[in-house]
C-alpha cells in the first residue's frame, strides 16, 4: 500500500498535543503525517487547553484516527539544523508554532537546504521563535532566585519564583538539577513547577506568586555581593536594562538596590548607617524594653507584614521558658502568644504534663505574623533562616532578662532561634541539650504539626509530644 491510499483525499487531522512542550510527540506524529503524506494545511496541533478543528477526524486524542504510515513508507528528512531550531522553537508560547514546524518539516522533504534559506519568512519565523526561548531559558538561568524555607524536620528548601515567557520550565529543570544537585528545591511558576529532593524531579501545578517566600537569608547576601561589586563608573544604563529587563526586577533581591545604586554614594551610606545602628543598639534591660523595641524594630522585612510585634508573656522569673515560632493570625490580632487553636492544644498537652503555663515564660522565635493573602485569609508562611537569626537578638535579650533553667523549643524555627543553627527535632527531641547561659534546651514538635496530621500519625506524633512535655516537667522538678 502506497502512502496515498492509507489517507482518504481531503480528510482533516487534529493532533492534540499531551503538553504545550511535548517536542517528541510532536516529531514522532509529524514524521508519521509526513509518511503518509499528509500537506500542512490538512493538520491541525492542538494544545491542551485549545480547541480543536471542527473540520478534522477526530477528536483525535490518542490518534486513534490519524493515518498509519505504510511499513516501507520512505524516512522523514529533517537536518541537524531544523531539529535544533525546532526543538527551541517548539517550547514558543506561540500557538502556532507546531503549525509552522510541520511546514517546514514538510518543505524539508523537498528542499533539503531549506534551512540555510535564510531569507525565506518560515525559516526566519522559526528561527525568531528558537531565539526568544533561548533567550527565556537564559533569563531563567541568570534570574532565578531561591529563598531559603526551613522544613519541619529543620531540611532546608529552596524555593523560587519565575515567570517565564516560553514553555521552558521542564527543559531547564535539568540545569537547576545538575547546578543544585544536593539542594531540595522548587521553581514555581504561572504554568507549572518543578521539585527536586535531591533524587527525583517531580512536577506540581501552576502556582501564584504569593506561593512562593519573599525575602531570605540568601537575599541579604545576594544583595550585598550586588552592591559590592556594582561599579557606579562602568554604568550604562540601558545596557543594564536590555540585560536585566525591568519585568524580572520583583524578583531579584538586588533589584531593589538598582535605583539606589544609579543615584549614587548617598543610599549606600544610609544602609551603613542602619547595619552600625543595630551593632550600637543597647540591649533592653526589662521585659518592657523588650516590647518596645519589637514594636519598633524594622530589622526584616516581616515587620511590616502583621498587625503589630508579639510580645512574650509570663514571669520575670520564670524557670521554664517556652519558644514558639512566630504569632499566627489569632495572636497578630490579639497580641498575645499562643491563642489561638496551636496554642490551645498546647495548652491542653501542658495541663495533662502537669506544667503551669502560667509560670511560664511563653514567646517566639520570630515576633511578627508572616503571611501570604489568599483571598480575605491570611495564610501562615513559615519565616525563613535569616528572619529567625535576625530575631535571635531579641530572643537572646529576653533569656538573658529571665535566665530560664530550661527552655522549650516548639519545632525547628524556635529550636534555631536558639542555637542559631539548623536543628533536626527529630534526632534531637526529648533530651537536654546544654545551653551556653547554664540553662538546657529541650526540644520537641511544635503543637500545628500535630494539627496537620490526622489518624495513626497524629496519635502517635501526641503520644511522643506528650513523652517530651513529660520529660520536661520531670526536669523542671529536678533542676
Ligand atoms: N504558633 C507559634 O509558634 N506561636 C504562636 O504564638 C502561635 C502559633
Amino acid at each position: 500500500m502506497t502512502a496515498m491510499q492509507n489517507v482518504s483525499l481531503g480528510s482533516r487531522y487534529a493532533v492534540h498535543l499531551p503538553a504545550p512542550d511535548d517536542f517528541a510527540f510532536w516529531r514522532e506524529r509529524a514524521r508519521g503525517l509526513v509518511q503518509c503524506d499528509v500537506p500542512p494545511d490538512r493538520v491541525s496541533w492542538i494544545e491542551p487547553g485549545g480547541t480543536g478543528d471542527l473540520f478534522a477526524e477526530g477528536p483525535s486524542r490518542g490518534d486513534k484516527r490519524l493515518p498509519v504510515p505504510p511499513a516501507d513508507a520512505p524516512p522523514v528528512r529533517a537536518s541537524q539544523r531544523f531539529l535544533t531550531v525546532a526543538r527551541s522553537a517548539a517550547l514558543h508560547s506561540d500557538p502556532a508554532r507546531f503549525g509552522l514546524l510541520y511546514r517546514v518539516l514538510w518543505r524539508l522533504q523537498r528542499n533539503p537546504r531549506l534551512m540555510e534559506d535564510k531569507a525565506d519568512p518560515e525559516v526566519r519565523r522559526l528561527e525568531e521563535l528558537a531565539k526568544s526561548v533561548r533567550r527565556d531559558a537564559h533569563k531563567m538561568h541568570a534570574f532565578v532566585r531561591f529563598r531559603e524555607v526551613a522544613e519541619e524536620d529543620g531540611t532546608p528548601h529552596f524555593v523560587a519564583w519565575f515567570e517565564p515567557d516560553h514553555h521552558i520550565v521542564r527543559a531547564e529543570a535539568a540545569f537547576f538539577m545538575r547546578r543544585f544537585a544536593n539542594m531540595r528545591w522548587s521553581i514555581l511558576t504561572p504554568h507549572g513547577s518543578v521539585h527536586w529532593d535531591g533524587e527525583t524531579m517531580r512536577e506540581g501545578p501552576p502556582a501564584r506568586r504569593e506561593d512562593a517566600p519573599c525575602g531570605d537569608p540568601v537575599e541579604a547576601l545576594w544583595r550585598s555581593y550586588y552592591a559590592s561589586i556594582f561599579n557606579p563608573a562602568r554604568l550604562k544604563v540601558s545596557a543594564m536594562l536590555s540585560e536585566m529587563p525591568k519585568k524580572y526586577w520583583k524578583n531579584l533581591p538586588e533589584a531593589e538596590l538598582i535605583p539606589q545604586l544609579i543615584a549614587g554614594a548617598q543610599a549606600r551610606e544610609a544602609a551603613m548607617v542602619a547595619a552600625g545602628a543595630r551593632a550600637e543598639r543597647a540591649r533592653p534591660a526589662s521585659l518592657a524594653e523588650v516590647a518596645q523595641g519589637i514594636a519598633a524594630c524594622r530589622d526584616c522585612p516581616i515587620a511590616d507584614c502583621g498587625t503589630r510585634a508579639v510580645a512574650g508573656e509570663g514571669p520575670q522569673q520564670a524557670a521554664l521558658m517556652i519558644v514558639g515560632e512566630q504569632p499566627g493570625d489569632q495572636e497578630d490580632i490579639a497580641g498575645r502568644p499562643f491563642v489561638g487553636p496551636a496554642g490551645q492544644l498546647l495548652d491542653d498537652y501542658l495541663a495533662h504534663a502537669g506544667i503551669d503555663r502560667t509560670a511560664a515564660y511563653v514567646t517566639n522565635a520570630v515576633k511578627h505574623f508572616k503571611f501570604a493573602w489568599k483571598g480575605k485569609q491570611r495564610l501562615h508562611q513559615s519565616p525563613t533562616a535569616k528572619e529567625i537569626d535576625t530575631c535571635r537578638w531579641w530572643l537572646d535579650a529576653e533569656r538573658a532578662i529571665i535566665r530560664p533553667r530550661i527552655v522549650l523549643a516548639l519545632g525547628a524555627s524556635a529550636a534555631r532561634g536558639l542555637l542559631g543553627r539548623t536543628v533536626s527535632v527529630t534526632r534531637e527531641r526529648g533530651r537536654a541539650i546544654p545551653l551556653d547561659d547554664g540553662g538546657e534546651l529541650w526540644v520537641t514538635v511544635h503543637p500545628s504539626y500535630l494539627l496537620r496530621l490526622e489518624g495513626e500519625a497524629r496519635e502517635a506524633q501526641a503520644a511522643l509530644f506528650a513523652e517530651n512535655l513529660a520529660a520536661v516537667r520531670e526536669r523542671l522538678g529536678e533542676v
